[in-house]
């Protein structure tokens, strides 16, 4: 998705501006650009407007960055922007910054109404130099300056009461080189606050480098932003968008501090983000942990999901919502619902569950899982479910985002900031939170008893511990995605798994085609004889998640089936494993752990080879092709 930067300081700009997009380039996106406002050539007032420099390059943000180093801009406050093509296709009139007039715009979302007034605009004579909708956002500030409005914020308000859909937006002014006007509905946005500066971005990790002090924009929130202060109203729109009726009321959002170093969002010596996350599974996951297990009582401590033990008791279903790798770790959460807390439980893709006439209400329990807290699906889906009065809790990793704040309750990831496109580190951390949710909920209920808990938080506070050791062994992994999948030339493999081995077959298979573009099925192993056995040959290789638990007879059985037609079986099994072992091409063990937690292992080696595949085959590993790390639109 696109993201936006903005700054406003005693400091030249855009070196600051590119650093920020840089920050962001997880998001995604195939074009960048800068508006910066130089005051020294004036300062906005007796009509000495300041100059106002925009420079936008297709392609990677280096380009962006040349063309700023061949040509220095100079000036203290401007706007960056990088754009994933919605409206128009990636070129440089479609990249942002967008000027008309005194005004520049950068813009992350989709105006929804955007082709009446450009119709209409364009029957006054307006002209259009790009095929986006965030120009007509351009223009109309532009047409609000002109009839009088009298400054930059009250245009963009009024500018912003004709328009409807989703918008991250920041505007800037040659009239008014001290001011960003930033303004957030549906899309994210944050703000940084020091002494004599202001930033603003559409995710954390563009700010750390300047500060911690972050205000986390509401919807309908307008702000405007000046050295060292921000002044923060509500934008109230009433009707439909099309007329300008709105209200505007002060509100007070004060900085929370954020404490993810500057660091923790680098790369840390790894050759990929995605390596490094990887690696960071086990500190990741104690953090989930940390403070809310207690051991002695086999208990869980989250006040802020905001159950009761009448609330828990009164759940009559959880219905699990999310999309892709949060989905997978969903169906292993739904798993352990079932089983501890002995509530019935649906997981369901967020994309199919908001367009359909589905049956959700009180005595409901929607728990959304997402990583980003802004996947536009997801947010969909669990706003219609709390509408239509089912109490809503949302597993996230990204604080203040978008779903906790629609939910009732949240039970925070603390995985810190995932920066690689493929999800690891959040998938493992959302088992952990969805784990916990779990005897949580069975403890309150009264279905898990306090013994079992005692004795499965004790074994879920060693899995970091068995996590390293797994890591530890990445060499493997390593070869024999040589091996197998790259010097083979394989172009399509299968992922078998039963039971909590299920969702891990379908994450295996997600993450290696996302990363190394190499097909993959991930399949329920039951289902293998339904269909999928009609593609083993020689060539396909089979991975087989088949760790020691009561599936185990069952999934040897499949593995016999593959090699009975010669297929190539890559085992994860338990170590010591006497069986599959035996007959598999390759094996790769993970330690022994209680059945419940398999998953938390075996989805490690899976993770491994696929980025090794994918590092082999020479794939942009952190930034896949086609894909965007917050899918802000539908
Ligand atoms: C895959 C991946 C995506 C996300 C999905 C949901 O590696 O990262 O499939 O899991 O886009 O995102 P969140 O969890 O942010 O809602």
């Amino acid at each position: 998705m696109c993201g936006i930067v903005g700054y406003l300081g005693a400091r030249t700009c855009a070196p600051i501006l590119i650093d920020g997009l840089r920050k962001l380039e997880y998001r995604g996106y195939d074009a960048a650009g800068l508006a910066i406002l130089d005051a020294s050539s004036g300062n906005g007032v007796n009509g000495e407007p300041a100059r106002l420099s925009v420079v936008r390059a297709v392609g990677k943000l280096s380009k962006l960055d040349d063309a700023v180093r061949d040509k220095p801009i100079a000036g203290t406050a401007g706007i960056g922007h990088t754009r994933w093509a919605t409206h128009g296709r990636p070129t440089e009139v479609n990249a942002h910054p967008h000027l008309v007039g005194d005004v520049a715009v950068v813009h992350n979302g989709i105006l929804e109404n955007h082709v009446e007034p450009r119709r209409a605009l364009m029957g006054d004579g307006r002209k259009f130099a790009s095929e986006t909708d965030t120009e007509i956002a351009a223009h109309l500030i532009d047409i609000e300056l002109a009839n009088g409005a009298p400054n930059l914020l009250t245009a963009t308000k009024l500018a912003l009461a004709r328009v409807r859909g989703a918008y991250a937006i920041a505007v800037v002014s040659r009239k008014e080189p001290d001011v960003i006007v930033v303004a957030k509905s549906f899309s994210p946005l944050v703000v940084g606050v020091s002494d004599d500066e202001v930033f603003a971005a559409s995710d954390v990790p563009a700010l750390l480098a300047h500060t911690r002090d972050i205000i986390f924009l509401e919807d309908g929130d307008i702000a405007e932003l000046r050295r060292g202060k921000v002044k923060v109203e509500r934008l109230l729109v009433h009707g439909d968008g099309a007329t300008e009726r709105f209200s505007v009321t002060p509100v007070v959002r004060k900085p929370k501090r954020i404490d993810w170093s500057p660091t923790q969002a680098e790369k840390q010596g790894y050759k990929h983000f995605m390596l490094k996350e990887i690696h960071e599974q086990p500190m990741a996951l104690e953090q989930t942990i940390r403070g809310r297990v207690l051991l002695e009582e086999g208990d869980i401590v989250a006040g802020e999901v905001g159950l009761s033990e009448d609330d828990a008791q009164a759940i009559k279903r959880v219905v699990l919502l999310a999309c892709g790798t949060s989905h997978h770790s969903a169906i292993a959460g739904r798993n352990w619902i079932e089983a501890i807390a002995k509530v019935p439980a649906n997981v369901e893709l967020a994309s199919e569950f908001r367009y359909r006439e589905a049956i959700v209400g009180e005595g409901d329990l929607v728990i959304a899982v997402s990583q980003s807290g802004e996947t536009a699906d997801t947010l969909a889906a669990v706003k219609d479910a709390k509408k239509k009065g089912a109490k809503l809790l949302a597993v996230a990793n990204v604080v203040g985002s978008a779903i906790p704040r629609v939910a009732h309750g949240s039970f925070y990831t603390h995985a810190g900031p995932e920066i690689g496109v493929a999800s690891t580190k959040c998938f493992t951390t959302q088992l952990a939170a969805l784990l916990m949710l779990a005897i949580y909920m069975g403890r309150r209920r009264g279905t898990l008893g306090r013994e079992r808990a005692i004795d499965l938080l004790g074994r879920l506070v060693e899995v970091p511990a068995l996590m390293r050791e797994v890591l530890e062994g990445s060499e493997a992994c390593s070869k024999i995605a040589r091996r197998q999948l790259v010097a083979t030339e394989a172009k399509d493999c299968l992922f078998l798994g039963r039971g909590l081995s299920y969702p891990i077959a379908l994450e295996g298979a997600l993450k290696l085609k996302e990363i190394s573009y190499l097909h993959a099925e991930g399949y329920a192993a039951g289902e293998m004889k339904h269909g999928p056995i009609a593609l083993i040959d020689p060539q396909m290789p089979v991975i087989v998640v088949a760790p020691n638990d009561v599936h185990y007879e069952k999934i040897a059985s499949n593995v016999q089936e593959v090699r009975a037609r010669e297929g190539r079986v890559i085992a994860v099994v338990t170590r010591g494993d006497a069986t599959i072992s035996q007959v598999a091409q390759e094996v790769l063990e993970v330690p022994p752990v209680d059945a419940e937690l398999t998953p938390f292992l075996t989805v490690l080696p899976l993770q491994l080879m696929s980025y090794y595949a994918a590092d082999l085959k020479g794939t942009d590993v952190d930034q896949p092709r086609n894909l965007a790390k917050t899918v802000t639109v539908e």
